[in-house]
């Protein structure tokens, strides 16, 4: 079922959900595909298609990447300060989705084939492109769906261990991402709030 929602209204209230996942409502693999067939819209480096997704359901292997992401959230919410409210806010909230990262029914990693270390920048850019407007299609489809998702990198760190986990070909293919997926607790969430946009926009010049 889609949530009423305007293009406009999806695209300014895909938030990043941590405090509102609803950790008891299972998520059907059917919206889960609905959601990835949708994320297959999007464009990618010479047509290249060269994009997977997993995704992970299995309890033991969510718990085992859970303990990955945990690893590296952990030493990172000790080392940063949080001067002001805001930020302090999303401190919380990152606690709060390390403590349940596990519980969360669905982690969907996105992936793309080809290891660009070592590659020129113009090549990096374009093989990561080939996943990401793919993966943020994926969140934005599941938002209009009633789910929440979080775009998190902190299992990155452990890239490797997290594809012998779960048999991703390391040497062939590079995560981008562990997104967390789950039905959100309440539907109505507001726009982030951002910066002035002539401070980031620069018209013919910068
Ligand atoms: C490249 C990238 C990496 C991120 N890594 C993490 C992460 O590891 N853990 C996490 O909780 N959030 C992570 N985030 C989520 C951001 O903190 C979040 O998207 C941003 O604060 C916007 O939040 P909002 O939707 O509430 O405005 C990441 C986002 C991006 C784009």
């Amino acid at each position: 079922m889609l949530l009423e929602l305007t293009p406009d209204e999806l695209l300014s209230t895909t938030r990043a959900v941590r405090k509102r996942l609803d950790l008891e409502r299972p998520v059907a693999r059917e919206v889960i595909e609905d959601c990835l067939r949708l994320a297959q819209q999007a464009p990618t480096a010479g047509y290249s298609q060269n994009w997977h997704f997993v995704v992970v359901a299995d309890p033991e292997k969510r718990a085992a990447l859970g303990e990955l992401w945990r690893s590296v959230a952990g030493p990172y919410l000790e080392r940063r300060p949080a001067p002001d409210r805001q930020v302090r806010r999303i401190g919380d909230a990152v606690r709060h989705l390390m403590a349940h990262i596990h519980e969360v029914p669905v982690h969907v990693i996105p992936c793309v084939a080809g290891r660009t270390e070592d590659k020129p920048a113009p090549l990096q850019a374009s093989r990561w492109a080939s996943i990401i407007p793919a993966a943020w299609s994926f969140m934005l489809a599941a938002r209009a769906r009633g789910l929440g998702t979080c775009w998190t990198t902190f299992h990155l760190v452990h890239e490797r261990e997290a594809a012998e986990l779960i048999g991703i070909p390391y040497d062939e293919v590079m995560q981008a991402a562990l997104i967390p997926v789950a039905y959100t607790i309440g539907t109505e969430f507001r726009p982030g709030r951002r910066k002035p946009l002539d401070t980031i926009v620069h018209w013919d010049a910068w």
